[in-house]
């Protein structure tokens, strides 16, 4: 029995081309399979654990690269499971039962070169720590969490994506000591917490900020000034009126994408000529006036439509007051739009 297995791993370890992998690795990895998951021989540093109703991890082959084990009852992150996948990559843990005292002292730790964490839809009230140094995506989306312990993220320089939607953070969660040691940060997710003001210490990396579904008001007239990449602001479903939006705070040099949607503006704001992308519908806008929301004077424009010029390509202003036709200098300030939804 053991040598039909031994001669057919062997056969089939003709077929894996595209790993370079070598034989006595694959080896070593498809017999240490756990029965409760799926180790493609194609792709030997795969496992698949996912959707089998564990409630414990399994003991781990040793050159798992990516292991998928969400979908289950776990709710311990054992260390001892996981102590021979020092080559581990990719963790997804998402929809368990995980709790902070279900992280086992340096589980993550021992992950020396971890990239990407999943445990969204779990039972953390915190941050789990310590986690490896090399982490580059931190997803945590969807379970209770309230606190960002100070330090949480020193020395965590690779981290470029912090997603913590749906959780319970409140303004003295997010600080400056807490997101401290986070330098390459890029995107960070902070929909559906508890916000009633903007976050505080976020790095000057920041090019991503997502804010939707909290109750933030206004805008502090400095806030941009050390976040000086950003590009994608996302706002939608606050409790923003233009009396929270100092005049010019939009005026960010690298700004892309800024939506705004159910809020309560009843103006249009002023913005730079980099914006793509503005949404503003729901909110409780009369009218707009082209020539003052044209973020060159109207007059200069020429015919020829280029980058140079007001870069607005698209326009949400439905669910608001205003009433058609459309007004005219609209057209001619924002000659690269393409689409209007009024
Ligand atoms: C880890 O590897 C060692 C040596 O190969 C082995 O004896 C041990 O059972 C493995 N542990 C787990 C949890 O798989
Ligand atoms: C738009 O604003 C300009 C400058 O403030 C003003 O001269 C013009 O009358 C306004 N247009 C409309 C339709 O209100
Ligand atoms: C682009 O448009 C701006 C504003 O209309 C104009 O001043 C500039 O000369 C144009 N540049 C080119 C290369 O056409």
């Amino acid at each position: 029995m053991e040598l039909f297995l031994v001669i057919s791993t062997l056969l089939l370890v003709s077929s894996v081309s595209s790993q370079d992998m070598p034989y006595e690795h694959v080896l070593a990895q498809l017999q240490a399979c756990p029965k409760e998951c799926r180790c493609p021989r194609s792709s030997p540093h795969v496992v698949y654990c996912d959707n089998r109703n564990l409630k414990t991890i399994p003991n781990i082959p040793p050159h798992t690269w990516y292991l998928y084990l969400q979908n289950n009852q776990i709710d311990v992150l054992s260390e001892k499971a996981l102590r021979n996948t020092t080559q581990l990559r990719w963790l997804n843990l998402n929809h368990n039962k995980i709790t902070d005292q279900g992280v086992e002292e340096g589980a993550l730790k021992a992950l020396s070169g971890l990239i990407h964490l999943q445990m969204e839809d779990n039972l953390l009230t915190t941050i789990p720590t310590p986690l490896p140094a090399s982490l580059e995506q931190l997803r945590l989306s969807r379970n209770k969490i309230s606190k960002i312990p100070p330090g949480v993220f020193s020395g965590m320089d690779h981290l470029a994506l912090l997603d913590l939607q749906g959780n319970k953070l409140g303004d003295e969660a997010v600080t400056e000591q807490s997101l401290k040691g986070l330098s390459g940060l890029v995107q960070v997710n902070l929909a559906k917490n508890n916000l009633k003001i903007m976050p505080s210490g976020l790095p000057a990396t920041t090019t991503q900020l997502y804010l939707d579904s909290n109750d933030i008001e206004k805008i502090p007239p400095e806030y941009f000034k050390d976040l000086p990449k950003m590009a994608f602001l996302r706002l939608n479903f606050n409790k923003l009126g233009n009396g929270g939006l100092p005049k010019n705070i939009f005026d960010l040099p690298s700004i892309l994408d800024l939506q705004l949607s159910h809020n309560q503006l009843t103006e249009v704001p002023l913005f730079p000529l980099s914006l793509e992308h503005l949404h503003l519908d729901h909110n409780k806008i009369k009218s707009v006036n082209g020539t003052e929301i044209c973020p060159v004077p109207i007059g200069t424009l020429d015919e020829s439509a280029n980058e140079s010029g007001p870069r607005l390509r698209y326009l949400r202003l439905d669910g608001n007051e205003i009433k058609p036709p459309i007004s005219w200098d609209l057209i001619i300030c924002f000659r690269l739009l393409r689409a209007i939804v009024i």
